[in-house]
């Protein structure tokens, strides 16, 4: 057998292996336009990217189930988009952990049966340089922005396969998995990886003419609190104190001046509906970032060694600004 046969074999399934195949014409009229009455599952629902999504499905007549580890703010979360009129369900969920992004979803199939939105979008940035970011940097990191994703994609995919309707999937990377070297070394590790895991879930259920769809957000800067993500983080992944430099402090204030002054979450879940109804796969909200995109991509397809993509981040944030 040549090479290429068996790489084909090894990429090609069958298209009905699932039993859920539709023909082509079909799919293209059975595209997700009307979203009333459905279901939506958002991890990190309670703040940022993930709360103005979920403001979002509420708006749209959607059922709720908002997953977040911070119980306090999910609670108030729940509570004022049930005031708002919404069938709301809050589950407090670790998603680093497997076991309760499976309670997750048995708690959102007992209380609405269904799930056709699901956003995998909790996350968290820490760290810095690879050997710099501590162990427990690198597991927290890992644990929440890729394993919650992993465990998402994992949990969920079945069984929204076997409802044979019409689902769309959104994973939450960033600009940063999409540049050289975009921020801390353990989230853009994560959050290149999302964009991998994103696009082998697309391909794999595609030739499978799969009625799930999946799409991979890639925002730059968004008016969040994930400057202040530790507040998240286990006890267990905590790192000794260190002393806050002059230098230190004044990144940290410049990142929170830039990120009050980004683009809003309302924004953001705008484009990601948008988005979700054209079936589009890549979601950049910030069409100015692709001038730093493109810098990676033409250094790579030319074989030049990576650039710093700090300077033209920098010059975008002030233009924004
Ligand atoms: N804000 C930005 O500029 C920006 C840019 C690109 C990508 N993102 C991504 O957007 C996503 C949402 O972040 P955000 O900016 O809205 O920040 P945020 O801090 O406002 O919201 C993140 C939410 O995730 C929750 N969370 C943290 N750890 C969790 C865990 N283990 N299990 C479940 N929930 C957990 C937090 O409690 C919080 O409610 C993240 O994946 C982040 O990497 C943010």
């Amino acid at each position: 057998m040549s090479s290429g046969t068996a790489l084909v074999q090894f990429c090609d399934f069958p298209s009905t292996e699932l039993g859920h195949s539709r023909d082509l014409q079909g799919l293209r009229e059975d595209r997700m336009k009307e979203f009333k009455g459905k279901v939506a599952v958002i991890t990190g629902a309670a703040s940022g990217i993930g709360r103005g999504i979920a403001e979002r499905c509420a708006s749209e007549g959607m059922k709720v189930v908002l997953a977040d580890i911070e119980e306090a703010s999910l609670a108030k979360a729940e509570m004022e988009l049930k005031t708002a009129g919404a069938r709301v369900l809050g589950v407090r969920t670790d998603v680093s952990k497997r076991s309760d992004v499976e309670l997750l979803a048995r708690q959102a199939l007992d209380a609405f049966g269904q799930v056709h939105l699901l956003f995998n979008n909790a996350g968290v940035a820490a760290g810095g340089a690879p050997w710099e970011a501590t162990w427990n940097d690198w597991e927290w990191v890992i644990g929440v922005n890729l394993w919650g994703v992993i465990h998402g994609v994992k949990v969920f995919t079945p069984l929204i396969l076997a409802q044979n309707t019409q689902c769309h999937i959104v994973n939450t990377s960033s600009a940063s998995g999409l540049i050289a070297g975009g921020g801390s070394a353990p989230y853009a590790v994560t959050k290149h990886a999302v964009v991998a895991l994103s696009e082998s879930l697309y391909l794999s259920l595609q030739q499978r003419n799969s009625l799930v769809k999946v799409s991979v957000l890639c925002p730059g800067l968004v008016r969040t609190n994930i400057g202040n993500a530790e507040r998240n983080r286990p006890a267990e992944l905590r790192n000794e104190p260190v002393a806050m430099t002059p230098e230190r402090q004044a990144g940290l204030t410049a990142f929170k001046a830039a990120i009050e002054a980004s683009m809003p979450p309302s924004q953001v879940a705008d484009v990601v509906f948008d988005a979700i109804r054209k079936e589009q796969f890549y979601i950049l909200p910030h069409p100015e970032w692709t001038e730093v995109i493109q810098l990676r991509t033409d250094k790579l397809l030319r074989m030049e060694n990576p650039q710093n993509p700090a300077a033209t981040v920098a010059k975008l944030i002030s233009l924004r600004g």
